[in-house]
């Protein structure tokens, strides 16, 4: 049996990407004030920038997209969604919105109040923020192996339970609900246990708190649990998501994720405590329930998607792609969060650029290197992510200093991640001539987005 392990897949459509010169590539960069969210993104060779929304569709969702029921109220395709959503989570109401971040809004200000407190392993970002405009305090208690980018650890995204249990102690008057992001996305796409769920509800439950999941990548994260934990390893990923699902009393969903869709999200709710307020928020900004922020045809290809992100045989390969970059990684003495996540691998800018101060942004300063040798565009997920300008002018940096390169499904084949390794090997061996950033323009929230930067 040959070992190479192949896309599952054939290409149907194609889509031609562009090479520029590296003299093009500095022009462009400073055009976008060095900040790669501002290029072009036909000036990208490898965009892995998310994998949020930018994944290929199967022939079967694009033949579903045509069945869509356009209808205002009461769509097919809305009853379509609803039953693959309620088979899968057990949970009865769908509330569709038009991503993940409306989700959060439209759930957060339906259910939290000002000075409110809610844990997690890691907030998101857009989570965080939709917290926090809402004044509420947003609390990461993922475990101290989570924010160890080098140390092994089978499911480095479960939450510190002991934090937490100490957090709902002190302030649980303030906590509305708990909630676990699967995978972990801000702390390197690392899944959570079975047991770590199981626990964290079960603590949340003798508090008399109920459990929210942020489920964008609920799949990776079950498929993680069938290949690491004890006792998983012959139940289909199906029902490890039914398991999980088991547990909660609601999620929040980007649909962009493992929906394999380019636009969707949802609320599932176990029960109608949350059902009226979230609905009544909904219709204000995103529509009628049956189809919140979405077409029917969009509700159709996701209730396809679903089901094909849970295919064990793609599960398999997309795992495998991320460590077959990790392996590269590691034979070039280049750091990266350990081990590989789900849907993407995150570099360890520290160990690229030990040398470079907290101010000038090493990640920012990896992230611009890796698109100036290579034409890859990655995030940063650090300092100028989850950092701050307090208001008195001083700055916060992040512990971690992270480069996420982020791979959109079934996308890209092994000779593109062959090509990245070949670029961050010559990014290394430059490592001394990468220029840090400063930030010289930035907004009050979310600011990696719009953030203007010149060369420190
Ligand atoms: N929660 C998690 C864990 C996410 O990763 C994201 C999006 C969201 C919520 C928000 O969903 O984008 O549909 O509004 N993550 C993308 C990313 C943007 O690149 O990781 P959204």
């Amino acid at each position: 049996m040959p070992r190479t392990m192949i896309e599952p897949f054939r290409i149907k459509s194609v889509e031609p990407i562009r090479m520029t010169s590296s003299a093009e590539r500095l022009a462009l960069l400073e055009e976008a004030k060095l900040n790669v969210f501002k290029l072009r993104a036909e000036d990208v060779l490898l965009d892995w920038l998310t994998d949020s929304g930018t994944g290929a569709m199967s022939s079967a969702q694009w033949g579903a997209i045509m069945v869509g029921d356009e209808s205002y109220a009461g769509a097919r395709s809305f009853f379509r969604l609803q039953s693959v959503l309620r088979d899968i989570t057990g949970m009865e109401h769908l509330v569709p919105t038009h991503q993940g971040r409306a989700a959060e809004r439209v759930l957060f200000t339906a259910v939290c109040k000002r000075g409110d407190v809610v844990p997690n392993n890691c907030h998101f970002d857009t989570t965080r923020a939709n917290l926090e405009f809402n004044g509420v305090e947003a609390v990461d208690l993922v475990i101290a192996e989570g924010l160890q980018p080098a140390t092994l650890h089978p499911f480095k995204g479960n939450i510190d339970l002991a934090r937490a249990d100490e957090l709902l102690t002190r302030e649980g008057d303030r906590v509305p609900f708990g909630m676990i992001t699967v995978t972990n996305n801000t702390g390197g796409g690392q899944p959570v246990s079975m047991a770590n769920i199981r626990a964290y509800a079960a603590l949340l439950k003798r508090h008399g708190k109920p459990l929210v999941m942020d489920v964008c990548r609920f799949a990776e994260n079950a498929m993680f649990i069938k290949l690491r934990e004890p006792g998983y390893t012959n139940t289909p990923v199906r029902a490890i998501c039914q398991e999980m699902f088991s547990y909660a009393d609601g999620c929040t969903m980007s649909a962009k994720k493992d929906g394999m869709v380019n636009i969707g999200g949802f609320i599932m709710l176990r029960d109608d405590r949350w059902l009226e307020a979230v609905r009544n928020m909904l219709i204000l900004t995103e529509g009628f329930p049956t189809y919140g922020g979405l077409a029917g045809r969009d509700l159709e290809a996701l209730a396809v998607g679903l089901e094909e992100g849970m295919d064990e045989a793609y599960l398999r390969y997309r795992l495998r792609t991320a460590e077959y970059l990790g392996e590269k990684l590691e034979a070039a003495g280049i750091g990266f969060v350990k081990p590989t996540g789900g849907h993407a691998v995150y570099l360890d800018a520290k160990t690229v650029l030990p040398e470079m101060p907290a101010a000038h942004y090493p990640a920012w300063a990896l992230c611009n290197a890796l698109y100036l040798e290579g034409g890859i565009r990655g995030v940063e997920i650090g300092s100028v992510m989850f950092g701050k300008r307090l208001d008195d002018g001083t700055e916060t940096y992040h512990p971690m200093e992270l480069v996420r390169l982020a791979f959109p499904r079934r996308m890209y084949t092994q000779s593109h991640f062959d090509f990245a390794a070949e670029v961050l090997v010559e990014v290394k061996a430059k490592a001394r001539s990468i220029r840090g950033v400063r930030i010289a323009k930035q907004s009050k929230y979310l600011r990696h987005f719009t953030a203007e930067m010149e060369w420190a």
